[in-house]
């Protein structure tokens, strides 16, 4: 059934009624849809629109349909234009009659912008449960790794001793952000257009904030003409996604280098990894780098959602309808990578001998022996060269800085004495560290009890 027959003369072009059609997408929020309907009714009811019995009959279709679409009795079929044609024309031919009084003070252009919110506002929710639940999981690798020590980078050189839990709390930072992005868009996004009409509201006495309530909102939107048309609630979510995508695709980076023969500080769980077909002693992070090459994907849906909207006049207009399939697609990535990236990070064994003994082979106690120097006197500036002397020295014999004599320290310079390497040991270079947010395992502790007040909240 077409709800809009009327003043045409002519069938509609097949091709047409294809390019047109949504159905084989927005099928996606049937629940949106019905829920929706349903809040509408029961204003229209009590706003004297309606009778009440055609209220209860009208209810009682959108249930029906609703049980028989979730068990299976019903299918959403291909031949109708839109979810919204759909619930309609199978509630009139449950119905007959009041059926018909369904669409009274709407328009699908405020029903189709009230199922998208409504369904996002729930994928927001989703989202931020599987998040908490991730956060979670890097949490518990935290408590257990304050002195994993191993080499913090930048540049991707080692630079100096970090943690396991320190570097990992880093991610714990990015993906809290993440979550109060959601909440923000969240926030932000949840006001009820349902009422606003095609664009111009309409004659009827509909009561907006009754429906707004009945459906969990804040409040009725302002102004009609934008509730319509509004979209930039999807471009925020698509933005948050995106950023959601750039953090799991910088840590599957790190994840698929320390995974390499080079690194060899973790081992992915042979659940979570694969082989290859021809070279049989191959474990590959393919997980980890999916979840980088999918980061692609969601950025795009950014893109054509920005590039969608720009350059279009208030207020309804058919190119909205490109809202969703990037959307979903972008829904259906974002959760799936969240949730394997947390099932990989909980079953990944972390090789801690290799991790310290990287720390201290790459040099990053340098910046602790110069630290040495000073606190003997010496200058800064000099006690800097002094130690470059000592990294030639070491690097000429394949050595690391604890593993000279003090005979060989002094011959450089003669400040040096015993307690040198008590100085420079990866735990006192990091133990050292207790600024607020540096990795000592006191300064750690301080923020593994705020995270953890964090989650229980
Ligand atoms: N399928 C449409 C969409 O997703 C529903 C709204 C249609 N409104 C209209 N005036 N044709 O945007």
């Amino acid at each position: 059934m077409k709800l809009w027959g009327g003043r045409f003369t002519k069938e509609t072009n097949k091709l047409v009624d294809n390019f047109n059609a949504s159905i084989s997408f927005d099928r996606k929020f049937f629940k949106e849809d019905i829920e929706g309907s349903m809040a509408h009714v029961k204003m229209l009811s009590k706003q004297g629109i309606i009778t009440s019995s055609e209220e209860d009959a009208i209810l009682k279709g959108l249930e029906s349909i609703l049980s028989d679409i979730n068990e299976g009795r019903l299918e959403i079929g291909d031949e109708h234009e839109d979810i919204h044609s759909f619930v309609e024309s199978n509630l009139i031919g449950r119905i007959g009659e009041p059926g018909k009084k369904l669409h009274t003070g709407r328009s699908r252009n405020d029903q189709v912008a009230l199922d998208m919110k409504l369904y996002v506002r729930n994928e927001i929710s989703e989202m931020n449960l599987l998040l908490l639940h991730f956060l979670k999981t890097i949490h518990n690798i935290m408590k257990d790794n304050t002195d994993t020590y191993m080499p913090g980078f930048t540049h991707l050189q080692k630079a100096q001793p970090v943690t396991l839990a320190h570097h990992l709390g880093a991610y714990f930072e990015m993906f809290k952000r993440d979550r109060s992005r959601l909440a923000d868009t969240y926030a932000r996004m949840n006001y009820c257009p349902l009422g606003s009409g095609a664009l111009a509201g309409t004659t009827y006495p509909l009561d907006r904030e009754f429906t707004s309530s009945l459906l969990g909102f804040k409040g009725a939107t302002n102004n009609s003409m934008d509730s319509v048309s509004d979209r930039d609630y999807i471009v925020e979510f698509l933005s948050d996604m995106s950023l959601i995508m750039m953090h799991l695709s910088r840590f599957s980076e790190e994840i698929i280098l320390w995974n390499s023969n080079e690194y060899q500080f973790i081992d992915i769980d042979d659940s979570y990894s694969t082989g290859s077909s021809i070279m049989p002693q191959k474990k590959n992070p393919d997980i980890a780098e999916l979840v980088r090459g999918k980061t692609g994907r969601v950025y795009g849906a950014l893109m054509s959602m920005l590039t969608t909207l720009k350059g279009i006049p208030l207020a309804y207009n058919k190119d909205m309808q490109e809202d969703k399939e990037f959307t979903f697609d972008a829904i259906d990535t974002v959760k799936g990578c969240i949730s394997l990236f947390d099932g990989m990070l909980e079953t990944m064994k972390f090789n801690k001998e290799n991790m310290e003994s990287s720390a201290k082979n790459g040099f990053t106690n340098a910046t602790d022996a110069a630290d040495y120097l000073v606190n003997h006197g010496v200058a800064f500036r000099d006690a800097h060269g002094i130690v470059g002397q000592l990294v030639l020295h070491c690097i000429e014999r394949g050595i690391s800085l604890d593993d000279m004599t003090i005979e060989e320290f002094k011959s450089i310079s003669p400040v040096f004495e015993d307690d040198i390497y008590e100085a420079i040991s990866m735990k006192t270079c990091v133990e050292k560290r207790n600024t607020t947010g540096a990795p000592g395992a006191q300064a750690m502790m301080e923020v593994i009890a705020r995270n953890e007040e964090y989650l229980n909240n």
